[in-house]
């Protein structure tokens, strides 16, 4: 599944409140899913000391610019670049997985089956749906496996919000961000399968007689 997006790149400073956000050291083996040029990879190795980083890019060119970049640097042995999809690449060994682009529905399950317990996932702009953040340094949440989750839609958006709101309140919110561009649709979709009603009002129970 391809979500391109344009060449949208995190900027020094949020490459590394990503990676302390992870608390990325010399014992992590961190991922970025959708790698663009490299550059969270090759911070994670020269800043953070962590033992191997993988790039998973399916654009060719920014896949290939990310590799030279690494053989520029001499640090080929510790970053390995694939030039292909993340949703059928092998996630096995990951203790840090950054994923930057819009969640779609599959990504949950997909972490969950590649992930092992213990494993830091680190997502841009909103955790995934009914998923609960460990930590958070806005506008990056952290996510641990096994994920925490809650079909409260209110907890949830609280998480998510750093303040009680409903989920009318929430999509206000989102939608006057000026930074943040996202798929109402897709997201709409995603709180309606996993948050009781997905409206911030607990589902009536119905007594069957
Ligand atoms: C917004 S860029 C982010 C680059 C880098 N992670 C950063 O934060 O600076 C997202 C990248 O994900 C790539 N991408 C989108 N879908 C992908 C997929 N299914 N597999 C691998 N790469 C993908 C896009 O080509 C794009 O370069």
């Amino acid at each position: 599944m391809y979500r391109l997006g344009p060449e949208d790149y995190q900027s020094g400073r949020h490459i590394r409140k990503i990676l302390r956000l992870a608390r990325a050291s010399k014992e992590d083996v961190f991922f970025d899913l959708g790698c663009g040029r490299g550059s969270l990879c090759i911070v994670a190795v020269l800043e953070f000391g962590v033992k191997k980083a993988v790039g998973i890019e399916l654009h060719r060119g920014r896949a290939a610019k990310a590799a030279a970049s690494v053989r520029e640097l001499g640090l080929a042995d510790r970053i390995e670049i694939r030039n292909e999809d993340f949703m059928e690449s092998d996630l096995a060994g990951a203790t840090i997985v950054y994923s930057g682009l819009q969640e779609i529905e599959e990504d949950v399950a997909l972490l969950e089956r590649e992930l092992r317990a213990g494993c830091r996932v680190v997502s841009l702009f909103l955790p995934f749906v009914g998923i609960l953040p460990a930590a958070s340094d806005y506008p990056f949440y952290m996510m641990k496996l096994p994920f925490k989750k809650t079909r409260d839609p209110l907890t949830w958006v609280e998480k998510t919000l750093f303040k009680k709101a409903s989920v009318a309140e929430f999509y206000r919110e989102l939608d006057n961000d000026r930074e943040y561009r996202y798929d109402k649709r897709a997201l709409k979709r995603m709180m309606e399968n996993r948050l009781s009603g997905g409206t911030g009002v607990p589902t009536p129970k119905v007594k069957v007689v």
